[in-house]
């Protein structure tokens, strides 16, 4: 298997990629399972912050969550891609988006919000941070990445978990799906002048964005606190 990283940068083979996926899907299904099970203390935790911030403030800085074990195939192709040896160790040592946690918030100031929150947890490691949004790609791209860490609580004790968060707004997501599609289009005649209103469309959405947050910002300026009426 080891020799297979070695060849060169051509197109998988699909009974080769066949092979590799039989050999690595048994141990990989437990792993799969330690994601999952790490996806949802990474979810219950966002959760419990959505809560928290909605009593004070009574608006939820989340709208939704979308969370992804990647696929056995996807992390196959992403191995050979990097040339990482397939084994399970080396797999989880080196992908680090196998467990996958969207969070879509409203505002731009929730995306920070939710972001210290969990970061203030000390069960929470912080493995790396890209901040697109203070540092939008060249294309247009806003969200903020984290690679943290976090526990997983199994009967034969803790296990720490690698998981990918990718909090963006609302607008930020609705821009990266449409982004993501042009991506995947192959042959598409006015590719580079869509690309160029794509970045354009991404500067004018993030000023919207932070409009909507300043108008919000004067709705509930003065009764932060109020009750909230049935
Ligand atoms: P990968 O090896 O592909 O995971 O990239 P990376 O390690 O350089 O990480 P990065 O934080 O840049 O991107 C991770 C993920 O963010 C990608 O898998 C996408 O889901 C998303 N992403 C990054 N850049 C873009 C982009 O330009 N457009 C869209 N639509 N999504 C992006
Ligand atoms: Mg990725």
């Amino acid at each position: 298997l080891i020799e297979i990283n070695k060849l060169a940068k051509e197109e998988m083979n699909p009974e080769l990629k066949m092979k590799i996926v039989k050999d690595i899907a048994k141990p990989y299904t437990a792993l799969l399972t330690y994601y999952e099970c790490a996806i949802d203390e990474v979810e219950t935790k966002l959760n419990i912050l959505n809560k928290e911030y909605s009593l004070n403030t009574e608006q939820n800085p989340i709208d939704s969550i979308k969370s992804r074990v990647k696929s056995i195939e996807s992390i196959v192709e992403k191995a050979y891609r990097k040339n990482i040896p397939f084994t399970i160790d080396a797999i989880e040592k080196n992908i680090r988006d196998i467990a996958g946690v969207r969070v879509i918030c409203n505002f731009p100031e929730d995306v920070y919000k939710i972001k210290d929150g969990l970061l203030l947890q000390d069960d929470i490691t912080l493995i790396e941070e890209k901040d697109y949004i203070k540092n939008p790609k060249p294309n247009g791209y806003r969200s903020l990445h984290l690679i943290i860490q976090t526990p997983i609580f199994l009967s034969t004790g803790k296990r720490l978990m690698t998981v990918e968060i990718q909090i963006r707004t609302i607008a930020q997501n609705c821009w990266a799906a449409l982004e993501h599609q042009l991506r995947y289009k192959k042959n598409i005649n006015e590719k580079k002048s869509i690309s160029l209103a794509l970045k354009l469309l991404a500067e004018e959405s993030a000023g919207i964005d932070i409009k909507m947050e300043m108008l919000k910002k004067r709705i509930y300026k003065d009764n932060i606190l109020t009750d909230k009426k049935n």
